[in-house]
């Protein structure tokens, strides 16, 4: 599929089964999260351009390099949150926005409840977090935010994703690459993925 990426890092698979697994507790899903984020971190950025520097070793100068643009990280409240320490890892001066959205029980349309994001969006490379891509409707909102408020590089970051939500993503937003850890095989009656992980944000924060 166009401007879809799958990090299929034998690390990122060995984590995503842990995730999987019903029998694993939040604690342990938490931090296994966070080391999966920061994996996937480097996948997700391994093309960004560089901007070549000069730096003074003990010895004499030599080239170096600094990232060309700047990052900002947005999570998708609430299960986005665990994706973000383990960006943050990777690129500490990573500026957070944030976007609360759920999804109605009934309709699986996003409600939204919460929108606060950096400034200068414009020259950024903006990483859109959210554990779950399943109908793509809350994905596809918060792209439609972040565009509103003059993004104009955005990659949307998912441990899994179900082809409907993939389909839904791209059609409204094109531009957008979608990278992923597991193409799922679709969502059940309820809208969740299958095979899946369940609700990422009761099983992040302990909830049901
Ligand atoms: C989950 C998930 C995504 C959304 C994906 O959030 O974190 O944001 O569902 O579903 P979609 O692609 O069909 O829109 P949820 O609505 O459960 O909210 P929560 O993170 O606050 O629990
Ligand atoms: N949201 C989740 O947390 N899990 C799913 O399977 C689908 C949407």
């Amino acid at each position: 599929m166009k401007n879809l990426r799958i990090i299929d890092h034998p690390l990122v698979k060995r984590d995503l089964t842990i995730l999987r697994d019903v029998q694993t507790p939040s604690y342990v899903f938490r931090s296994v999260l966070r080391r999966m984020a920061a994996l996937m971190a480097y996948e997700v950025t391994r093309d960004l351009p560089l901007k070549n520097v000069m730096v003074k070793t003990p010895l004499e100068n030599t080239n170096g390099s600094i990232m060309e643009h700047s990052i900002v990280l947005v999570p998708i409240l609430r299960a986005g949150l665990g994706l973000v320490g383990g960006f943050v890892e990777v690129f500490p001066e990573a500026r957070v926005g944030h976007i609360g959205l759920y999804r109605d029980e009934k309709t699986l349309r996003p409600v939204d409840y919460y929108f606060k994001v950096p400034r200068d969006l414009k020259r950024a490379v903006v990483l859109v977090l959210d554990p779950m891509l399943a109908t793509g409707g809350s994905g596809a909102e918060a792209i439609t935010f972040l565009k509103k408020k003059g993004a104009r590089n955005i990659r949307f970051v998912s441990l899994l994703a179900a082809p409907e939500g993939i389909k839904v993503v791209q059609k409204r937003h094109a531009d957008v690459v979608i990278y992923t850890c597991s193409l799922e095989r679709g969502l059940n009656s309820k809208g969740y993925i299958l095979p899946g992980l369940g609700d990422a944000g009761d099983r992040i924060f302990g909830t049901d």
